[in-house]
């Protein structure tokens, strides 16, 4: 078995997305900093949404800009930094910064789709066909997420055929990578068993990721259900910071800390250092004035 994993930190953006505290741009930057300093390598630094519907990504250039600005010719660290672009609006701003890579981002059950960005899933494939065009033209890699692909909370049960069909339609139309969201926390292992198996007959499975939320406390067993099955990319969110908005009542991704401890413990490599990560929990927590969801920094603090 193939000793390494790739962990996606989403933390600023998936994370902070459904937080009330607001960090300031500089703040943001140095979280940023905080994180690939602890080795993180893939990350996403925010997204290009509409600022009224999701204030706390509005920033999201000036912290593309500085992260990028000090990370790249100074410090000559390889990061891989994404940011989130619904349609050619979005992928517009996002060219107006040095992002390399973004993600576009579909949902397996209509309701959701509609609360979320505001069109049938059939319209978002359409507004991804002129972003795709601009990232191809820009050499701009582009990710895919499906959500609500174990469960939706407006629609409950989502078909196993739909996940599928939809994702290999994101990874036919060019998405170097798809992750696969349990949007709301609802997934079991064998879940996750069932649904990777039927992916992987139609995507390769290095081609993957899990995105799990950790509502209902079983994000760490989906992703080792994941792992057995080959998947080798997490996302996964400092201190298990955030949700969706517009996914009522769902917690946070899950701890960036507790994978890289339940890792670390299994010797399979993430590059990432533990101490440091706590460290970061400490210092996001003590600036928004709250206990992270991590378990593991919670252990380990004390
Ligand atoms: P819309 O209203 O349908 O867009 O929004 P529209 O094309 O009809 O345009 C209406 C107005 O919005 C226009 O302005 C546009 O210019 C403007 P006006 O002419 O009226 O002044 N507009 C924009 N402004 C800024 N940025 C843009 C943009 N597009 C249009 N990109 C849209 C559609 C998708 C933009 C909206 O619904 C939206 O911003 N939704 C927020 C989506 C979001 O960020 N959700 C959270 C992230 S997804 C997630 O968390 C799940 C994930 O983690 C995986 C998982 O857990 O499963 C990824
Ligand atoms: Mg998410």
């Amino acid at each position: 078995m193939k000793t390494k994993v790739t962990i996606v930190e989403v933390g600023l953006r998936d994370g902070l997305q459904n937080e009330k505290f607001q960090l300031t741009t500089e703040q943001k930057v140095q979280f940023a900093h905080k994180l690939i300093d602890a080795g993180i390598e893939r990350i996403e630094l925010g997204a290009f949404v509409r600022p009224d519907w999701i204030p706390q990504m509005a920033g999201s250039k000036d912290v593309i800009d500085q992260v990028l600005q000090a990370t790249t010719p100074k410090t000559n660290k390889k990061i891989q930094a994404a940011a989130l672009v619904p349609n050619e609006r979005g992928m517009q701003d996002a060219l107006e910064t040095k992002i390399k890579e973004i993600a576009i981002f579909a949902a397996a059950s209509e309701s959701f789709s509609k609360k979320n960005i505001n069109c049938t899933i059939e319209e978002s494939f359409e507004r991804f066909v002129p972003v795709m065009k601009l990232a191809k033209k820009n050499k701009i890699k582009v990710r895919g997420y499906l959500s609500t692909c174990f469960g939706c909370p407006y629609e409950g049960n989502v078909p196993e055929k739909k996940v599928v069909e939809l994702a290999k339609r994101l990874y036919k139309m060019g998405c170097y990578e798809i992750s696969i969201g349990d949007t709301i926390g609802v997934a079991s292992p064998a879940q996750v068993e069932s649904l990777f198996k039927k992916l992987k007959k139609v995507i390769p499975v290095k081609k993957l990721a899990g995105h799990f939320h950790d509502t209902r406390g079983t994000a760490l067993a989906n992703i080792y259900a994941a792992y057995k099955l080959g998947v080798r990319v997490f996302d996964t969110s400092l201190g298990g910071l955030g949700g969706c908005p517009y996914a009522p009542g769902s917690a946070g991704n899950v701890a960036t800390e507790d994978v890289v401890y339940m890792f670390d413990q299994m010797k399979i490599k993430t590059g990432i250092d533990l101490k440091k990560l706590i460290k970061t929990n400490t210092w996001v927590s003590t600036l928004m004035g709250k206990e992270l969801p991590s378990r593991v920094s919670k252990a380990e603090r004390n």
